[in-house]
């Protein structure tokens, strides 16, 4: 209740935390903490980041000498994105089978802002989101964040069930479900194609807005499947697809977008004004020429995760006896299942030996897969073989239900 003298007792109704608690509530994921905290002095093997590909400074360097004078002419604040760039995402939808116009594309600074729009959007405090389990960590923060409670629908080989599914929202009735149907972040599922046409039937039939991220689906090591988008089968505009260069390019040229209905684009924009007024005019204008440079840049990438998943599944097989892991046939991380003990403890031996490692929990809306710990496939040599070493000799220490044999010893 709230009383106010002169004015009587009323009641107040269940209390909303603000936003500033929600954030205190919500500690930033163990991946994402390691990018904030550089000084803690470990080897970064949490994130799933690849390096910059070479095509990224030849193009930005073209931007600087042919289109900044007529870039410098221009107020550079795009809220919906630097109109050259909208055209050229609509094409690239259209040509991926998905026909769409520039005032259904939203450009945004990469798709983590792409999701916390949507997600200040569609989700207020005490809504529920559905998600694969496991799923993007970065994504689970975003709803977090909002104040979303989650559930977590299991991943099979091809995606989640879409019977399980539709039990689970006719129980939960969510506010937003958010997969990522190809080579899935982090078991690499290839959501199948009969399975797609059921969850956008399901989306459809409870009215839902479901969220499909294609950030890592160019990542093939495989030749690529035949896939047709969420959208794809959408006729009622209840997909939105988010997207960026950060995996096939760089993660810091921080491009991404949402594509949706020009009424949600519209919606998004506004949002997305208030959060930043505009993402860089300069990486945009380069967006415009890499997206040119996708097919070339997905080649490369395959290369790169061939041989990067050669020098860990190596590593492991002859290192780490008794782990085991499916070879996944895309996606940027090897999902693998440790013989015994937990992932967090073993987490904390390894940071003592210097090395970070992304668990299984942290990367679940239900804090499962406890066994499991995730890999990435592509660093510099250098790095990678420092960081299968050191969690090499983190696992040689580490004692199920004791964790580190040698406790109190600070190692680097
Ligand atoms: C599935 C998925 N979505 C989104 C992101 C974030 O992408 P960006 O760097 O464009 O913000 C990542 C990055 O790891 C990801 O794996």
């Amino acid at each position: 209740v709230t009383r106010r003298q002169g004015s009587g007792t009323r009641v107040a109704g269940p209390p909303v935390a603000s936003a500033v608690a929600r954030l205190d509530a919500t500690p930033v994921n163990d991946v994402f903490r390691s990018m904030l905290d550089s000084t803690a002095g470990a080897l970064d093997f949490a994130a799933a980041i690849l390096p910059a590909l070479p095509l990224v400074g030849e193009e930005l360097a073209a931007v600087a000498t042919d289109d900044l004078g007529h870039l410098l002419a221009t107020t550079g604040y795009t809220p919906a994105g630097l109109p050259a760039l909208r055209a050229r995402i609509a094409e690239h939808c259209s040509a991926s089978g998905v026909p769409t116009t520039v005032e259904q594309v939203l450009v945004t600074t990469g798709a983590q802002q792409a999701i916390s729009l949507i997600a200040s959007l569609f989700v207020q405090p005490g809504d529920t989101v559905i998600t694969e389990d496991p799923t993007y960590v970065g994504a689970l923060d975003a709803f977090r964040a909002a104040g979303a409670r989650l559930h977590g629908l299991p991943v099979d080989r091809h995606g989640i069930d879409p019977d399980q599914l539709e039990h689970l929202i006719s129980r939960v009735r969510p506010a937003l479900v958010y997969l990522v149907p190809t080579y899935q972040n982090p078991t690499g599922a290839v959501m199948s194609e009969a399975r797609r046409e059921a969850v956008v039937a399901a989306a459809h039939r409870h009215r839902l807005p479901v969220v499909e991220d294609l950030v890592t689906s160019r990542l093939h090591l495989d030749p690529a499947p035949r896939r047709t988008w969420l959208a794809g089968h959408d006729e009622d505009g209840r997909i939105l697809t988010v997207d960026s260069l950060g995996k096939d390019l760089w993660g810091g040229l921080r491009l991404g977008w949402i594509r949706g209905s020009a009424a949600l684009v519209g919606r998004l924009a506004r949002a997305k004004a208030i959060a930043d007024l505009s993402s860089t005019s300069v990486t945009q204008q380069a967006g415009v020429r890499l997206l040119d440079r996708l097919p070339e840049a997905a080649e490369l990438r395959t290369q790169q995760l061939r041989a990067g998943y050669e020098r860990v599944s190596t590593h492991l097989a002859r290192h780490l006896p008794g782990w085991t892991w499916e070879r996944p046939s895309g996606g940027p991380v090897l999902w693998a299942r440790l013989p015994e003990g937990s992932a967090p403890e073993l987490l904390a031996v390894a940071l003592r030996h210097g090395v970070n490692l992304a668990t299984g929990p942290a990367l679940s809306p239900t804090e499962a897969h406890q066994d499991r710990v995730r890999l990435p496939l592509v660093l510099s040599p250098l790095v990678m073989d420092r960081a299968l070493d050191r969690l090499t000799e983190a696992w040689a220490a580490y004692r199920p239900g004791v964790g580190d044999a040698m406790v109190g010893t600070p190692l680097v």
